[in-house]
């Protein structure tokens, strides 16, 4: 291998990793004890209200009935899926209001990117450990 196509493979073997970086931050990592402490105090000013004390959620419509004006707000703790997701998959939720429903809004002129990380760090402490190592893409392979 000449030095030239070696240096090609360690730059695109580099940008990978900082782009892997950038993307997945903190996904399937513990949150930092000092955004948790800040995404709580936001998370029972904005949040508490629908996904209730501790992420619990709201009581769902019985037989798995869905009405889009009355979706119930599913648990945001390990017991539902947002766990399934990393955490930028939860930013843009959050920043952008869910698919699935108006009832929940768009939260991009109402919090900064970095309170939603916040937000989403106090989410995490209500997850164990093994279920933060299995957050994100590798949800499958865990279950
Ligand atoms: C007015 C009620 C309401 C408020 C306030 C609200 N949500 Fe929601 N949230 C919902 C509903 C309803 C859904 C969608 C339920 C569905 O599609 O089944 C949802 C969905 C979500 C999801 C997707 C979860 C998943 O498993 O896919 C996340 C993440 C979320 N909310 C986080 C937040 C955060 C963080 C806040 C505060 C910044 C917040 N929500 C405030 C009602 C609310």
């Amino acid at each position: 291998m000449s030095i030239a196509t070696h240096h090609l493979k360690l730059i695109i073997i580099l940008a990978f990793l900082i782009h892997g970086e950038m993307v997945y931050a903190e996904t399937g990592k513990a949150p930092d004890p000092g955004a948790v402490i800040q995404g709580k105090i936001l998370y029972e000013k904005y949040c508490l209200i629908c996904h209730q004390k501790d992420g619990v959620g709201e009581e769902q419509l019985p037989w798995g009935v869905r009405l889009p004006e009355f979706t119930p707000a599913m648990p945001l703790n390990e017991t539902s899926h947002a766990w399934h997701h990393a955490d930028e998959g939860l930013a843009i939720t959050i920043l952008e209001g869910p698919r699935s429903t108006k009832r929940m809004p768009a939260f991009k002129n109402i919090l900064s990117r970095e309170e939603v990380r916040k937000t989403i760090a106090y989410i995490k402490s209500l997850w164990s450990p093994r279920i933060i190592a299995c957050q994100g893409p590798k949800h499958m392979r865990c279950m």
